[in-house]
């Protein structure tokens, strides 16, 4: 890890008094971005959307209706300088052969993974801040990478994820017109101690698995450091890009 990778960030590259909103507050990474920012000085606003039942933002992916809902409820306050999807989901035992495909876990994993996070970007690309820099970033995974498949395997997970990437890339392009000063960008967290990768970390070196607060930390001085250039991509935690 280089040096700079240690520093808090400081997320100067966003105009003061910055609102954030947070998709999936509930979960390992989610829940540790929320914390992060609460904790940064230069953040005014957190909103922290989850399902949890008594979250006064409250969502679910896969009902448009409670996005939109939620959306609208956020831009009341006024734009948006951050807009993290933080949701997702790896289903058990991921497919080691194509006869283990199922259609419904396909199914499940391109409605969570992937149609989820679009609907969120349907209703909420357009709430972005016009008059500085304004950041949309999609929780993705390196294993989603084309490029970087060297292994196979976990066929739903990775298509999902892929998907994800596609539409990322197309929502940048599209921002672009709009929001000259925008970043639509997918971010591959490391591997992180969360509920989704408990199950998979007995292959995991330790030095490799990293805390969510130390992922989040990571992943916000990368969004800090991006500039509309960066737009498009996806991006590792500690600021390297990896291919789509
Ligand atoms: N952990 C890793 O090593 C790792 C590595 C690469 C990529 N990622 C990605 O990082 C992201 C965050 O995962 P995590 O590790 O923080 O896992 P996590 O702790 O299991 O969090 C997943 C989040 O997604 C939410 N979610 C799932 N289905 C939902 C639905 N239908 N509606 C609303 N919210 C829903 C969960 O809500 P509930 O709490 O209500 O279930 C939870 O907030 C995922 O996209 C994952 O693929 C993680």
């Amino acid at each position: 890890m280089s040096e700079s990778q240690d520093l808090a960030p400081t997320l100067s590259s966003f105009r003061p008094a910055l609102r954030a909103l947070v998709w999936g507050a509930s979960g390992g990474i989610g829940g540790a971005f929320v914390a992060a920012l609460e904790a940064n000085p230069r953040v005014a606003a957190v909103l922290g959307a989850s399902r949890t039942a008594s979250s006064p933002w409250r969502f679910d992916l896969e009902d448009e209706r409670s996005i939109e809902a939620v959306a609208q409820a956020a831009a009341a306050g006024g734009p948006l300088d951050l807009v993290l999807v933080a949701t997702g989901v790896l289903l058990p035992s991921p497919e080691k052969s194509w006869r283990q495909l199922d259609p419904a876990v396909l199914s499940r994993a391109y409605a969570i993974n992937a149609i989820g996070p679009a609907l969120i970007a349907k209703h909420t690309l357009g709430l972005l801040r016009r008059d500085a820099k304004s950041v949309f970033a999609c929780i993705s995974a390196r294993v989603g990478s084309i490029e970087d498949n060297r292994l196979g395997g976990w066929h739903a997970y990775r298509a999902s994820k892929a998907a994800l990437d596609m539409l990322v890339r197309n929502f940048s392009i599209e921002l672009r017109q709009r929001n000259p000063q925008g970043v639509c960008v997918a971010l591959h967290p490391g591997t992180v101690d969360t509920a989704l990768s408990r199950p998979f970390q007995s292959a995991v070196k330790p030095s490799k698995l990293q805390a969510p607060a130390d992922s989040v930390r990571r992943m916000l001085l990368t969004l800090d450091g991006l500039t509309p250039a960066d737009t498009g991509k996806l991006w590792a935690y500690d600021g390297a890009p990896i291919p789509f």
